[in-house]
């Protein structure tokens, strides 16, 4: 299979780049809300004199900001939570064509929020584009695990996190002052996802549906093989499509599993204790401590112009996903996420010492931000692209989707959790805060060394496979459907058009 596979054609890479979109909307929004903060916040006091005449209560005005901030991971639960459904209904494809629409009403809610005089409109659009990016963190690390050729699917499972972190990074770099973090233009800069939305809408009716879901859901082979074609830029897909026969065929032709029985049966049981937990490693990694807050962490350390160390966070975060993509295939996925838990806790150990000697040395600042800096290069080399795109491999097509929108909902959860808890921890703890990471990052540290399996160049087969989840053999599939099936509906009639 090597040789056939790992052909890479402009197709594929025009396809890959097209479902990117979507992480790069994920990261754009996530880091879009942090420089209008204090613009956003005189905006509700206006508002609120406007209506009723006497400026608003600070604290109401905090609260007000929270939701603002928060109700974007509850929308992202949600959305998580519900793209299994919608990328068996649909498609893959056609969901990310249809989810687009959110993105559309998110940043008009947003964008006319001033000239309505409605904070409301801003919750609201901050709750929409949340519902949008939760379905894109499901969406886009599926089809492109989907149409990635097997050697190199953990190096296209990247682009997942480089498009999550380049989008951070453009937010950041809008979301100065003298661009469109000014008075005037923050609701210009909350309304922006409204171009990559239609750009995106734009480009996927070229690209093709998922060759697995037109050949497993579907039963579509000819179209299923005609999109193998122009993805791989050869006639000779024979291997390919039959690696996805014999998982259909063994899987009882892969029925569509839905979460309450992902849940109930012990054959999906270890693999999806592993998606989760490498979800909760991401998350209670602290990560989004850094980004949430890393401006606060900053002027605590002592740095003078805390923005551009954030922006200089940003830059290291890209750079440091481009090198996961590359070491990725050759490494494993294993030993990156090991390597990347290990390097942030010991960098989690060295903020806490930096935070704690900075009033007695000064030149502690730069060890703070060395430190930061460490931290988030160790996350983007393992823990930051490896637990998004490795739900895809863990999981075969049938379980697949359903997997994909728990261990999303999981990530959201935490990620949802960080975030409020993160000031309050600060509040208590003071400088030790990091000290409740890196303990968070030695016990994914240990579970990750025990449990989690290598899934490099192993097709989607042979890794459920090495659980015993695989399909049981197609002979007394018929008879002896695998618990899986036990509540199945047959697959949904979606043509494959956008
Ligand atoms: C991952 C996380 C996200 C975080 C980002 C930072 O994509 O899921 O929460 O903000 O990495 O690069």
């Amino acid at each position: 299979m090597e040789g056939q596979q790992k052909q890479v054609t402009g197709y594929l890479l025009f396809s890959l780049a097209t479902a990117v979109i979507g992480s790069l909307q994920f990261g754009y929004n996530t880091g879009v809300i942090n420089a209008p903060e204090e613009k956003l916040r005189s905006f509700f006091n206006n508002t609120w004199v406007e209506r009723y005449g006497v400026p608003i209560d600070p604290g109401v005005c905090t609260i007000v900001w929270s939701i603002a901030v928060a109700i974007f991971s509850v929308g992202g639960m949600v959305g998580s939570f519900s793209v299994g459904v919608m990328a068996n209904r649909f498609g893959r494809r056609r969901s990310m064509f249809l989810v687009n629409s959110l993105a559309l009403i998110g940043g008009l809610l947003m964008g006319f929020s001033t000239i309505c005089s409605s904070y409301e409109m801003v919750i609201a659009g901050r709750l929409v584009i949340g519902l949008f990016c939760g379905l894109f963190t499901g969406l886009t690390p599926m089809y492109v695990g989907e149409v990635s050729p097997t050697p190199l699917r953990g190096a296209f499972g990247t682009l997942h996190q480089l498009g999550v972190v380049v989008g951070i990074l453009i937010a950041q770099i809008f979301g100065l002052e003298s661009l469109l973090g000014s008075d005037k233009l923050w609701p210009l800069l909350l309304a922006l996802t409204v171009v990559p939305a239609i750009l995106q809408c734009i480009l996927l009716p070229f690209c093709p549906e998922s060759p697995r879901f037109l050949l497993i859901n579907l039963k579509q082979e000819e179209q299923a093989r005609k999109a193998l074609v122009r993805l791989r830029g050869s006639e000779d897909v024979s291997k390919d499509l039959q690696e996805m026969k014999e998982e259909s065929a063994k899987m009882a032709m892969e029925k569509k599993v839905t979460i309450l029985e992902l849940f109930r049966s012990p054959l999906y049981r270890q693999p999806l204790v592993i998606a989760v937990m490498l979800q909760l490693s991401q998350q209670l990694s602290g990560i989004n401590a850094v980004f949430y807050y890393s401006t606060g962490i900053f002027n605590s350390a002592g740095v003078e112009q805390p923005i551009y160390a954030t922006i200089g966070a940003g830059v290291v975060n890209t750079i440091f996903t481009v090198v996961s993509l590359f070491l990725v295939e050759k490494a494993g996925r294993r030993t990156l996420h090991l390597l990347g838990l290990g390097g942030m806790a010991v960098s989690a150990l060295l903020m806490t010492i930096s935070l704690l000697m900075q009033k007695d040395i000064a030149a502690m600042s730069y060890v703070a931000i060395i430190a930061v800096m460490l931290f988030v290069a160790m996350f983007e080399l393992g823990p930051g692209p490896i637990p998004w795109f490795i739900v895809a491999e863990l999981f075969s097509q049938g379980p697949r989707p359903a997997a994909m929108a728990v261990a999303g909902c999981c990530n959201w959860t935490a990620n949802f959790l960080v975030g409020m808890s993160f000031p309050k921890l600060v509040e208590l703890c003071g400088p030790w805060v990091f000290l409740i990471f890196t303990a968070f990052l030695i016990i994914f540290f240990i579970f990750t060394f025990i449990k989690v399996p290598e899934t490099k160049g192993k097709t989607f087969d042979e890794i459920a496979r090495s659980f015993g989840s695989g399909p049981v053999p197609a002979s007394s599939s018929a008879e002896d459907p695998p618990a899986s099936a036990a509540v199945t509906l047959p697959a949904s009639p979606v043509k494959e058009k956008v």
